[in-house]
């Protein structure tokens, strides 16, 4: 990788600057950049750099593939890599003003016209019995071992709710048909870098054709997850509603959607959510009092903290 993008073998870094994947920062033609992976095959790399184009184009601001003597992004081996440039800027600190700024960016993104055949089209899940089972032992474990005083009262909801997940949840959202966009699938404080107070998105590499709602209520549940300078939790609920507001400055909700909103919760809290609070043990993040902290919201929150109206 460091060889197709021209990096001298003495300035290359020994080690990515972010724990959970490889993001190496580098120099090239005199500028700051990284280098990370992005979704391949090539056809999708090429089709969200084209996305993140377009966005820039619309004043809606977004990393975009430095444009290089060679070609970026790279199918390197079964990878593909791309180098952006550097933002410089300041982290979220969770003020209102910067709570604000990050909803009206999600706004102007899910507003933007911009269909492209290439883009990776969201794929619906298909559990069966044992990955459910899965789940429900993972959440055991990891509840067990770091917050056993919440284990009951988590799985006895979250249980229920993941055994009816195909029966009860995925189907209200995949059959109501709701309006698609192109999102980033993690619209989180840490994939965001405030230059001149106004959010930078620099992490777009899981974007997908999606129903925005989805897209949204992931925002809602994990915006303050894994960033040092958001508070342990969760959104509250005015924090939520500053969110929100901006939002709709963009995008007009359909009936559907406000009807489905309750249940696009529960779908995200019991994907994604359910994900990060296992997965989170594999890195050690409930060793961490500010990760264990938002955790334990997440597996405790009550959903109707983010209201619609
Ligand atoms: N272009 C960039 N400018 C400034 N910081 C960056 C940039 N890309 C990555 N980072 C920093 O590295 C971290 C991890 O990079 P990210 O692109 O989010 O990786 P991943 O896709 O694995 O989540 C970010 O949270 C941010 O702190
Ligand atoms: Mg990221």
């Amino acid at each position: 990788m460091f060889e197709h993008f021209a990096i001298a073998k003495g300035d290359r870094p020994n080690e990515s600057c972010y724990l959970y994947a490889p993001v190496f920062p580098i120099r090239t033609g005199g500028m700051k950049a990284v280098i990370k992976r992005t979704t391949g095959p090539a056809t999708a790399a090429a089709a969200i750099s084209r996305w993140l184009h377009a966005l820039v184009a619309q004043d809606v601001q977004a990393v975009t593939p430095l444009s290089l003597s060679m070609e970026n992004p790279a199918e390197i081996g079964d990878r593909v890599w791309v180098a952006y440039p550097w933002v410089e800027g300041r982290p979220y600190e969770g003020s209102t003003a910067e709570i604000t700024a990050a909803g009206d960016l999600l706004g102007r993104i899910h507003a933007a016209q911009v269909p492209d055949e290439d883009m990776p089209r969201f794929r619906w899940p298909d559990h069966d019995a044992a990955s459910v089972e899965e789940d429900v032992t993972g959440l055991q474990r990891v509840l067990g071992k770091y917050a056993p005083e919440l284990l009951e009262v988590v799985l006895s909801r979250m249980s229920p709710w993941l055994a009816s997940f195909m029966t009860e949840t995925l189907p209200l959202v995949r059959d109501a048909d709701l309006p698609r966009a192109v999102v980033s699938m993690d619209f989180k404080a840490n994939n965001l870098v405030y230059a001149e107070d106004r959010p930078v998105l620099i992490d777009p590499d899981n974007a997908e054709y999606a129903p925005r709602l989805l897209d949204l209520a992931l925002s809602a549940l994990l915006f303050h997850y894994e960033s040092a300078g958001s508070p342990p939790r969760l959104f509250t609920s005015s924090e939520w509603a500053v969110f929100l507001a901006a939002y709709r400055r963009h995008v007009e909700l359909t009936d559907d959607e406000i009807a489905l909103w309750p249940t696009a919760l529960r779908y995200m809290l019991l994907e994604w959510g359910t994900w990060t609070i296992i997965d989170a043990a594999e890195w050690d993040d409930w060793d961490d009092p500010h990760k264990q902290a938002f955790l334990i919201d997440l597996a405790t929150v009550d959903l109707a903290r983010f209201p619609l109206e």
